[in-house]
C-alpha cells in the first residue's frame, strides 16, 4: 500500500463514449463514468486539508463533490476521535446513511480519519452499511480503495501506517479562493495524557523545508494563492529529523513575491525556540496572530497532563513574544476539568487568562479517552461541576476580550473578504484582520462581490468576539499598496 503522497503512478486512463458523449476514467480493467462523492468532515483543520486532498485524489476517477447526500454514489466520513462530542455526532450521522444505502444499493460508503485509524475493523464490522474503512496514513491511497469497493472486494479496513522515513507531497486544493493549508509535519510525538493524537495520526515526520517553499511558490505563482497557513498537530517540531527549522522555513517563504500572509498552527509551547520568537519580530509576511495552547493556569495541573512546561515558562514566553513583535494577538486553547481538578487548580487558569490577556479562547470540558493515560487516573468531578467551571471560564474571557478589544474602534484594519453575513436582516460582508479578528461590513454598492477582496475598514464597533466596520478602501484581489498600520489588528 502506498503511502502519504506516495501515489504517483496512477494508471488512470480516460476516454469520451460515443453514446453518451461523458468522459469515462478506465482504470485495472473497470470503467469509471461521472460519479458523485458527498463527504462529511469533522475535527481540526488538518482533517478538513485531508478531505480537500481526498476530493483532489477522487477527481481522477471521475467523481465530482456534490452538496446533496441523496445524489451521491460514494459517502465519505472524514471523522475526529478528540472529544466524545464529536464521537457521536460521527456514529448518530452514519447511522442515518443506512436509509440512503436501501434507497439505493449501489451507494458505496467509507469512513476516513482518526476514528478510523483505530477502530476502522470494529466499524465494518458493526455497520453492515459500511463498506469500507481508510486510516489517517492513507488517504493518497484513497482511490485505490475506491477501485476495490467498485471492483467487488468485500467490506475491508485499511489502518497501515507510511513507515517511509521521509514526508513529501505536493499540496492539492480544489478550491478558488486565495488561501491554502500547507502540510509541513505529520504526527505528534508529545503523548499529552489526554490526548488521542498520537495514537491517530503516529508519529512525527517533517517535510523538507526546500520542498516546501517550492510547493507554496507554485502555489502562488499558478493558483493565485495569497495567504497560506502551514499546518500540524506540533509545528514546532517541524523540520528537527532534517536539522531544520520552523524559524527557517517562514524566513524562506517570507521571500516569495505574492504571498500576502503567513499563519501556522498549532504551536506546542514547549518547542517555542528563540530563533522562532526572534521570526516574530522580522518576517514581515508573518502573521500578528499567534494561537498558543497552554491547556491550563494551574502547574500541578500541566504536570498531570505532561505538557513539560511551567504557567511562569509560558507567561515568559507570551512576554517573549511581545518584546519581538509588540502587536502580536495571542489566543489559546484551555481544557476545564482535567482529572480531579480542585477549584484551587481551576482558580489557577482565571489567573493565568488575566495575565496572558488572550484575544480569544477555545475552551473545552475534559473528555476521557479510551487508551489515553489520563484516561486511568482517578477522577472525582462530575459532569455537571465540569460544565459549571465551563461557562464560567468562558464568561471570565469574554469580559477580558471586551476590554482588550474595545480601543479597535477608530482604527483602519486590512480584511480579506471571506464571505458574506446577514446580521438582523442587514446583508453584509465579513473576513478577518491579519491578527485573525473578524469584521463585519456593509457594501457600499449593494450588487458588488467582494468575495476575496482586500478591503481597508475603519472600525466602528468592537464587541468581545467580533468587529463593525465602515469601508474605506477596495483593492480589488491584488493588494497593491502595503499600509504597515492596516496590519496591526
Ligand atoms: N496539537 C494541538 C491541539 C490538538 S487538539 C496542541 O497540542 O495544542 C485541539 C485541542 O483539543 C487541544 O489543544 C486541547 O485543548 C483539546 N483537547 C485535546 N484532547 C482533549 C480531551 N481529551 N478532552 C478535551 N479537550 C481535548
Ligand atoms: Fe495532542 Fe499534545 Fe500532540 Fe497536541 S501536542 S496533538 S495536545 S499530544
Ligand atoms: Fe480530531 Fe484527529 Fe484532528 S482526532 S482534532 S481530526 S487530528
Amino acid at each position: 500500500m502506498a503511502g502519504l503522497g506516495k501515489r504517483q503512478n496512477t494508471g488512470e486512463t480516460s476516454f469520451i463514449d460515443n453514446v453518451t458523449g461523458q468522459k469515462i476514467v478506465k482504470l485495472g480493467g473497470l470503467e469509471f463514468p461521472p460519479r458523485k462523492v458527498w463527504m462529511k468532515t469533522f475535527g481540526c483543520q488538518m482533517n478538513y486539508h485531508d478531505s480537500e486532498r481526498i476530493l483532489s485524489h477522487l477527481k481522477d476517477l471521475n467523481f465530482s463533490h456534490t452538496e446533496e447526500k441523496e445524489s451521491a454514489d460514494l459517502i465519505l466520513f472524514n471523522t475526529c476521535a478528540i472529544r466524545d462530542l464529536a464521537n457521536t455526532k460521527f456514529y448518530s450521522q452514519l447511522g442515518e446513511i443506512k436509509h440512503n444505502k436501501k434507497k439505493n444499493e449501489k451507494l458505496v460508503v467509507g469512513v476516513g480519519g482518526c476514528v478510523a485509524q483505530t477502530e476502522g475493523k470494529a466499524l465494518v464490522k458493526k455497520y453492515k452499511h459500511l463498506d469500507f474503512a481508510f486510516g489517517t496514513d492513507v488517504i493518497d491511497s484513497i482511490n485505490d480503495l475506491v477501485f476495490r469497493s467498485y471492483a467487488g472486494d468485500g467490506k475491508f479496513s485499511v489502518n497501515a501506517w507510511d513507515r517511509s522515513t521521509d514526508f513529501s507531497i505536493e499540496t492539492k486544493i480544489t478550491h478558488g479562493s486565495p488561501q491554502a493549508f500547507v502540510n509541513i509535519i505529520k504526527g505528534c510525538n508529545k503523548y499529552c495524557s489526554y490526548c488521542i493524537v498520537p495514537y491517530t495520526r503516529g508519529k512525527e515526520r517533517s517535510r523538507k523545508c526546500k520542498e516546501v517553499v517550492e510547493d507554496v511558490r507554485k502555489l502562488v505563482k499558478y493558483q493565485g494563492i495569497q495567504e497560506i497557513t502551514l499546518l500540524g498537530q506540533n509545528v514546532n517540531s517541524y523540520g528537527k529529523e532534517n536539522n531544520e527549522s520552523l524559524a527557517m522555513l517562514i524566513t524562506e517563504l517570507d521571500k516569495i513575491e505574492g504571498l500576502e500572509l503567513i499563519r501556522y498552527t498549532t504551536s506546542h509551547p514547549y518547542d517555542v525556540s528563540d530563533e522562532l520568537i526572534a521570526v516574530h519580530g522580522t518576517a514581515k509576511k508573518l502573521s500578528n496572530h499567534l494561537h498558543l495552547p497552554v491547556q491550563s493556569g494551574s502547574k500541578a495541573v500541566l504536570e498531570r497532563m505532561l505538557r513539560e512546561y511551567t504557567p511562569e515558562h509560558f507567561l515568559n514566553l507570551c512576554n517573549k513574544l511581545r518584546k519581538a513583535n509588540p502587536n502580536i494577538i495571542l489566543s489559546t486553547d484551555i481544557i476545564v476539568g482535567f482529572p480531579n481538578e480542585t477549584q484551587e487548580e481551576f482558580e489557577a487558569t482565571l489567573k493565568l487568562l488575566d495575565e496572558a490577556q488572550f484575544d480569544f479562547i477555545y475552551s473545552y470540558v475534559y473528555s476521557a479517552r479510551k487508551g489515553t493515560k489520563a484516561a486511568k487516573m482517578p477522577d472525582s468531578l462530575t459532569d455537571d461541576i465540569r460544565g459549571e467551571r465551563l461557562r464560567y471560564l468562558q464568561s471570565y474571557q469574554l469580559k477580558i476580550q471586551e476590554k482588550l478589544r474595545a480601543p479597535l474602534k477608530g482604527k483602519t484594519l486590512r480584511v480579506l473578504v471571506d464571505g458574506q453575513s446577514n446580521q438582523k436582516g442587514i446583508k453584509k460582508w465579513k473576513g478577518r484582520t491579519n491578527g485573525n479578528r473578524i469584521v463585519h461590513f456593509e457594501p457600499v454598492d449593494a450588487d458588488k462581490n467582494y468575495l476575496w477582496h482586500w478591503v481597508d475598514l475603519e472600525i466602528t464597533s468592537a464587541t468581545a468576539l467580533s468587529c463593525q466596520g465602515k469601508l474605506l478602501k477596495d483593492h480589488g484581489k491584488k493588494i497593491e499598496s502595503h499600509d504597515f498600520q492596516c496590519s496591526l489588528g
